[in-house]
């Protein structure tokens, strides 16, 4: 008996869905009980949609409703009539926007004129949504997933999240568990890619040795590619020499300063995972009993530094060689006092890295752009992200949703810009308030 699911709502839009019950995955996959998918502006080419098949979209001439940057430091606007995004390239999938997460980027990229290839813009880096449209039978997707998307490639205006329907292509697709919260795991995509790269590349942890949920060995992944297949400008970071005595080792201790943003929640938990020990630096009052249910070996307070660098030196007896920064170049130069300056120490700033650099450590950025230029090592993580959810192995963030869809974001973002949702990750959701999970 089929389940009644959510009601997905546009202007003119109200398609009707009903989770499939027993299905042999478990998965969230929803078929149409009506059978025409019809985007908001009539007279337009309807895509029909099909529980086994993926007749073509043809959206060209489709309306949608998305919310626009017209200029740096202005606020979003919400325009009805933009083209709902085409397919172009092989593997891409069309996705009807249910929930979008809020990241920080979001707010700053406007107000600090970075992050935005050219005007007018649509931004937006967390979403969840509805699959439409799949490539090909032999898609890992089916029409009807309900998939997370971590929107790594930005340039690409038509993967961007603040839009009703964004492409995504399939191997940055990661199909959310029956189980689990779509609102949740709208919010989890950016951090989870951010950690998992920063661990997994930059450092070389193996997440293949994992007793619970074994992940891919990044390095390996990546020693296959064509190094001319990939961005110029993250080469370095990717191709880096991993001795094997480089990488991070079963009891080698991390610290993470920023440890309850979610990119550093996210990483504790894969680094535990990993039999790693966790320094984890932040505010300890407030955030101290998650932390510590996350799985992490010693609490440090952010708000005295130098208290902080002497706790970590003295108890990893001043041979830390793994540290990542969450917050900015000012916290990496502290953290880097915290590490073994002689030659073996890895400092990873995912917001900067200090102006002056020691002859003794190896400095690294996240290579985010991997995720969306190399298949194989996006395809090896949405299907670990996958598993790693199906199985219960990874928290998903806290959440607080904001309704209002679309016209919500910008209050929603000047929320976020206040720090008054500490610790909590901010959902807009894009579907019906009363139905969806
Ligand atoms: N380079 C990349 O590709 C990449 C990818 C992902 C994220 N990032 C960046 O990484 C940062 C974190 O992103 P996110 O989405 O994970 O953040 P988030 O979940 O929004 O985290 C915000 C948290 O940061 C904590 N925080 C603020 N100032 C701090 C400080 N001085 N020391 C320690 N903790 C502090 C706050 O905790 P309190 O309650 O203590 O204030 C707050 O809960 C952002 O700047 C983001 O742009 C970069």
């Amino acid at each position: 008996m089929a389940l009644v699911g959510p009601s997905i709502m546009s202007t003119t839009t109200c398609l009707q869905l009903e989770e499939l019950p027993n299905k042999p995955s478990t998965f969230h996959r929803y078929i149409f009980s009506e059978t025409h998918f019809q985007p908001s502006v009539p007279n337009t080419t309807h895509a029909k949609i099909d529980e086994h098949t993926s007749t073509p979209a043809s959206s060209l001439e489709a309306k949608q409703r998305v919310l626009l940057l017209k200029a740096a430091r202005e606020q979003y606007t919400l325009v009805d009539d933009h083209h709902v995004p085409s397919i172009l390239h092989p593997g891409e999938v069309l996705v009807k926007v249910l929930a979008i997460g809020l990241n920080p980027i979001d707010w700053k990229g406007p107000a600090f004129n970075f992050g935005i290839p050219s005007l007018p813009w649509i931004n937006g880096r967390d979403l969840a949504g509805l699959v439409l449209q799949v490539p090909n039978e032999s898609s890992r997707l089916r029409v009807g997933d309900i998939v997370l998307v971590p929107s790594t490639d930005y340039r690409d205006i038509r993967k961007a999240a603040f839009q009703e329907y964004a492409i995504a292509t399939d191997f940055n697709a990661a199909r959310i568990p029956s189980s689990t919260s779509i609102h949740a795991s709208a919010s989890l995509g950016v951090a989870f890619v951010a950690a998992v790269l920063a661990l997994g590349v930059s450092f070389g942890l193996d997440f293949s040795r994992l007793t619970q949920s074994p992940g891919p060995n990044l390095v390996n992944v990546v020693n296959q590619l064509n190094k001319n297949d990939i961005p110029v400008d993250i080469q370095d970071e990717v191709f880096a020499t991993h001795d094997e005595s480089d990488r991070p080792q079963r009891g080698d201790w991390l610290a993470i300063w920023g440890a309850s943003t979610t990119t550093g929640l996210v990483a504790l938990q894969l680094a535990k995972l990993a039999g790693l020990r966790v320094i984890c630096v932040a505010d300890i009052a407030r955030h101290g009993a998650k932390l510590l249910e996350s799985g992490a070996d010693l609490l440090v307070d952010r708000h005295d530094t130098d208290r902080a660098v002497e706790i970590i030196r003295g108890v990893t007896g001043g041979k830390l060689r793994y540290a990542i920064d969450i917050v900015g170049k000012d916290t990496a130069t502290i953290l880097e006092k915290t590490l073994d300056p002689s030659g073996n120490a890895h400092l990873l700033g995912l917001t900067g890295l200090p102006k002056e650099r020691n002859t003794g450590i190896k400095y690294h950025t996240v290579p985010i752009k991997l995720f969306h230029s190399a298949p194989a090592v996006g395809e090896s993580m949405v299907t670990w992200l996958e598993d790693l959810l199906q199985s219960d192995t990874l928290a998903l963030p806290e959440i607080v949703r904001a309704d209002g869809g679309l016209e919500g974001i910008n209050a929603a973002l000047d929320v976020l810009r206040s720090g008054t949702v500490s610790g909590k990750r901010i959902v807009v959701d894009l579907g019906s308030k009363e139905s969806q999970p």
